[in-house]
Order: structure tokens, then C-alpha cells, then sequence
């Protein structure tokens, strides 16, 4: 898959001075400067995102801050097949509620029944993510969001043709007025409202937050207590290494990139190599970013590649301390745990299933 061109993210906060420099160099007037388009930023009612137990507070770009109207038209944009080249897919179908917002499949299928070599992440809690992708090609939410569009494997729709089918149909164009204020749908604002409604696409008070963060001591069965503890104890799962917990909430990512030797041809060599293809760093051969963990017993299959069908084999991979490779992360470590033990794992795995607001389900 073609990295998402940077082009196409918002302007940076040095872009001000940057456009005073060239300026100076190419000596244009400042009243040539001045033509430039403003950068497009919401006009409507701001909201604060409410988060559930569990969950930090929502952070938005100082330019993007969420809105009731960029929040709904990026919600309509979202699970819209308009988006695509032929009118038959949307984010959704890839990024749906009937899957924990993934689509149940080891491989994305997009138009045209084309395939991509990837399994699609949860939507859910990406707004926590630092970077976006399994390799963190992009940047923001942002940035993200303009990449599927035109992607020919996914919506195969060139951000030109999908702004003017925008600017030509009978409701887009009141909404982006609603929204951004006068002037076009451009693909800027388009990237802009997807991402403010991503950040509302939130889940967060399962049994496990209730238990941990809400006092609630019976709200995780027994297997799922001793599986939380399992997953805690150094000396036995060692999950929260990677799949952190901190002391008011749990994002159950470090936002860091690990090889776990997912992902291995018939020949034992890594097949995708993951975020070295954005770093070209040897030590990053293989290396993906950790997935959050929340509603996770509905997004299976798991891992970058799909490869996983169950918990209970993800379990067992890392019994068997990954697959070998050089650049194995050090954390990945044989582990010493019974059968009981594993199936304790899987229950807590289990209990993190949460709360989705339900104004992010399609109506
Ligand atoms: C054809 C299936 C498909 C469609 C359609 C699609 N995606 Fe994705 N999406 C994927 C796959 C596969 C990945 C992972 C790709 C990678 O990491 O290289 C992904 C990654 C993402 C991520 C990053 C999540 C993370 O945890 O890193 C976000 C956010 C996202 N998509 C949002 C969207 C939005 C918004 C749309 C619509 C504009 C969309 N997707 C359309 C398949 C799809
Ligand atoms: C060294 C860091 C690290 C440790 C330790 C770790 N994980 Fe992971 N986990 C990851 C990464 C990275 C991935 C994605 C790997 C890939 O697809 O290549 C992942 C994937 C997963 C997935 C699949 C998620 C999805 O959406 O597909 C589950 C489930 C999971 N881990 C559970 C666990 C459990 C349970 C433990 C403890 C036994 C654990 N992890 C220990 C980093 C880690």
C-alpha cells in the first residue's frame, strides 16, 4: 500500500512563518500572500467529547476542534459510499459497527473486490493513537483520513473527483457551510470532518474499567481477575509492557512499533516489514505498532496480517514466544502458563468489551 502523501495533511503551525519566508526569498508582495486561502477550520458549536471510565480526555488539534456540525457531517462522510470510485463502499465497510468497527475479514476488501495485504484496525479509541497505521504513516487522524479515498485498492476515489461530487450533490454543500462556513467541500475539510467524528468513536466502561477504575470488584468474574493479573505480572503474561494500563485509565498501547514475528512467508522471512518501510531502520524490520486491546473479542481475526483467528491462538503465540526472527522484540519471551492460565487470559481479553456511544452507530 502507497504511504499517505503528506501533502494532503494540514498545514503545520510553522506554515505561517514558512509562507513569510518564501516570501521573502521569491520577494512577492504581501498582498500576493494574502490570496492564499485561509485554512479551513469549523465554524459551529464546539462540544467536548464525553469519555466514558476508563478513558483519558479527547485531544483535538488546535485548528480542528471538534463541533456538533463538523462531528455529524463527518459521521454522514464516514458511512457514505459517495466517497468511493463506484458508490459501493464506505469507511464503514472496512471500519463497521458489526465488527467493533473492523470488518471481520484477514484482508480488507475494497472496490472492486480488489485486496490489500493488511487487516484493518479498529476505528475505535484511534484517537488516542499518536501516529496512525500499523506502521504510523500518518501523522493525525487528519492525515489518515484522505489516504483510503483515493487509495485504488480501497475507495479508488482521486480527492479532485470526490470534492466535486460532493460540491454537485443536493445536501453536501449546506452541511460543509454548516460546518467550515461559506465556500466548497474541499478535500481539507472533508479529512477534517472525518477525523472530529473518529474522535467521538470511543469505547471505554467494560467490566474490566468497572472493576479497575470504578471499584466495582464484582464486575470482573473470577477467570477474568486472574487473567487481569496474569496479564499485569511480569513474571507471567508481561502484557502491560506493551499493552499498557496506567493509574486512571488504559489505552492498552504503548504507541510504539515491536516485532513479534508475525507474519512469516513459506521461506521464515518476514513478509511485511512493517514500520521499517517508513524508517528504513534496520532495528524496525517486522515492527508494528501495538493495537489497542478494547473490544477486542470482536474484532478477530487479529494481528497486522489476519493471521490469528481466535484469542486463544494469540494466546498461544505468545506462549510460544513469537516467531523467531533478528529483530525479535526483547519482550518477547517464552511464557510458563497452564491451560487454566490461558483460558484466564482470553476471559480477561474477554471483559474488555465497552461501552460504543450510540450516536456513533449508523442510523
Ligand atoms: C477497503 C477497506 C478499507 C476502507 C474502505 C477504509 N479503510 Fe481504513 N484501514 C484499512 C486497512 C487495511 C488499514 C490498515 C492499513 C495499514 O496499516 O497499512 C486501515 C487503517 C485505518 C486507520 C488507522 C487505524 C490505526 O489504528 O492505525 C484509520 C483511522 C482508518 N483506517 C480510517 C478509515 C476511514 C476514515 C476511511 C474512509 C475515508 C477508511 N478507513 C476506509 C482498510 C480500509
Ligand atoms: C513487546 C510488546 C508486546 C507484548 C509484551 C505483548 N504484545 Fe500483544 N501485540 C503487540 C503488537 C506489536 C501487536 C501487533 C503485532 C503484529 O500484528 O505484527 C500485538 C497484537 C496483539 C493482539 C491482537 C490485536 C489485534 O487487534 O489484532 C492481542 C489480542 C494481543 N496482542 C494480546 C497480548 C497479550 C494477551 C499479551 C501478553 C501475553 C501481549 N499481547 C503481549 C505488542 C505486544
Amino acid at each position: 500500500m502507497e504511504p499517505t502523501p503528506r501533502t494532503s495533511s494540514q498545514p503545520a503551525a510553522w506554515a505561517p512563518l514558512f509562507v513569510i519566508v518564501l516570501s521573502a526569498v521569491s520577494c512577492s508582495s504581501p498582498k500576493e500572500a494574502a490570496k492564499a486561502p485561509p485554512p479551513a477550520g469549523p465554524v459551529g458549536t464546539p462540544i467536548e467529547i464525553p469519555v466514558p471510565l476508563g478513558l483519558p480526555p479527547v485531544a483535538a488539534p488546535a485548528n480542528n476542534k471538534p463541533t456538533v456540525e463538523t462531528v455529524a457531517l463527518g459521521k454522514k462522510l464516514y458511512y457514505d459510499t459517495k466517497l468511493s470510485a463506484d458508490d459501493t463502499v464506505s469507511c464503514a465497510s472496512c471500519h463497521g459497527p458489526a465488527h467493533g468497527f473492523t470488518d471481520g475479514s484477514p484482508v480488507s476488501t475494497g472496490v472492486g473486490g480488489k485486496q490489500g495485504g493488511r487487516s484493518a484496525p479498529t476505528v475505535l479509541n484511534a484517537a488516542y493513537s499518536p501516529v496512525q497505521f500499523w506502521d504510523g504513516r500518518a501523522a493525525s487522524l487528519e492525515e489518515q483520513a484522505g489516504g483510503p479515498i483515493a487509495n485504488p485498492i480501497e475507495m479508488n476515489l482521486p480527492h479532485e473527483a470526490a470534492v466535486r461530487k460532493l460540491n454537485a450533490d443536493g445536501e453536501y454543500p449546506k452541511l460543509f457551510e454548516k460546518a467550515f462556513g461559506p465556500g466548497p467541500a474541499t478535500i481539507e475539510k472533508v479529512q477534517m470532518a472525518i477525523a472530529s467524528f473518529e474522535r467521538t468513536v470511543i469505547s471505554g466502561n467494560s467490566p474490566f474499567d468497572r472493576y479497575q477504575f470504578g471499584g466495582d470488584k464484582k464486575a470482573l468474574s473470577p477467570a477474568a481477575a486472574r487473567g487481569l493479573a496474569i496479564f499485569k505480572d511480569a513474571a507471567k503474561g508481561n502484557c502491560v509492557k506493551c499493552h499498557t494500563i496506567d493509574d486512571k485509565y488504559a489505552l492498552f498501547s504503548d504507541g510504539k512499533f515491536h516485532n513479534l514475528g508475525v507474519g512469516m512467508n513459506a521461506e521464515g522471512e518476514l513478509a511485511d516489514l512493517g514500520r521499517y518501510t517508513q524508517t528504513k531502520v534496520e532495528a524496525d524490520k517486522g515492527a508494528f505498532r501495538t493495537p489497542t486491546l478494547r473490544n477486542i473479542a470482536q474484532t478477530a481475526p487479529y494481528m497486522h496480517d489476519g493471521s490469528a483467528k481466535t484469542l486463544r491462538r494469540v494466546v498461544d503465540f505468545y506462549v510460544g514466544g513469537g516467531n523467531s526472527n533478528p529483530q525479535l522484540d526483547k519482550d518477547i519471551k517464552k511464557l510458563e502458563l497452564s491451560g487454566r492460565e490461558r483460558e484466564d487470559l482470553v476471559a480477561f481479553l474477554e471483559s474488555l468489551t465497552g461501552e460504543i456511544p450510540k450516536e456513533v452507530l449508523s442510523q
